[in-house]
């Protein structure tokens, strides 16, 4: 008898398991396309997003491209100063990282309001806060464009511009 409710235990343990294994990737597929390994791969590191819903996962995005972000933030302080120390800064550089970093610190905010909303289940509100916050990393790279420099932070850019859209297209399953 007691052997039973211990297999029954560890039926339901595993169970409960693959089905948040599912979730997780089961999310991915909807959203990421050809970024289904990226969408595992990033979402994983979060041990809290096995268990997550959509809901929960949307939290989990949003936290990590806040991270992001703010790491973005700091590349971007730390090129303006290496280029203030070696004296190869241009003015148009110079432009370019001051529009980096307003729109980064912009887009941390935009991603903390939609956190906000996403707790409070107000999804249209944060999808709005997540839509300019998505504009952020491709504003840095326009700024390297009008500078006619070559971009400091494309690698930077893109793997934010790759996390944010993660962020969005799972708050958009919390209501579809
Ligand atoms: C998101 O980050 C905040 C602040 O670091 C933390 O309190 C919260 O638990 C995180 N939420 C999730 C779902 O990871
Ligand atoms: C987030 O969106 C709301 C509209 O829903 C807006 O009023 C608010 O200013 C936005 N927050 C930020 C930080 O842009
Ligand atoms: C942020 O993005 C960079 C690439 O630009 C990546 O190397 C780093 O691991 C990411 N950090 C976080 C906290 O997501």
């Amino acid at each position: 008898m007691k052997g039973a409710y211990i297999f029954i235990y560890f039926l339901t343990i595993s169970q409960t398991l693959s089905l948040a294994l599912a979730t997780l990737e089961d999310t991915c597929k909807k959203v990421a396309g050809s970024d289904f390994k990226f969408c595992v791969t990033s979402l994983q590191a979060i041990p809290s997003s096995q268990a997550a819903d959509a809901k929960g996962l949307a939290l989990i995005a949003t936290n990590l491209t806040i991270a992001n972000y703010t790491h973005n933030l700091a590349k971007v302080r730390e090129l303006m100063s290496s280029a203030q120390e070696r004296l190869i800064s241009s003015p148009q550089v110079e432009v370019a990282l001051n529009s980096c970093l307003a729109s980064y610190a912009v887009g941390v905010s935009d991603l903390m309001s939609a956190n906000a909303k996403i707790e409070a289940v107000d999804i249209d509100g944060a999808l709005v806060n997540l839509s300019e916050a998505w504009k952020r990393p491709i504003e840095c790279e326009d700024a390297f464009k009008k500078s006619g420099m070559g971009s400091l932070l494309v690698k930077e850019d893109g793997f934010a511009s790759r996390l944010v859209t993660l962020a969005l297209k799972i708050t958009v399953l919390i209501i579809s």
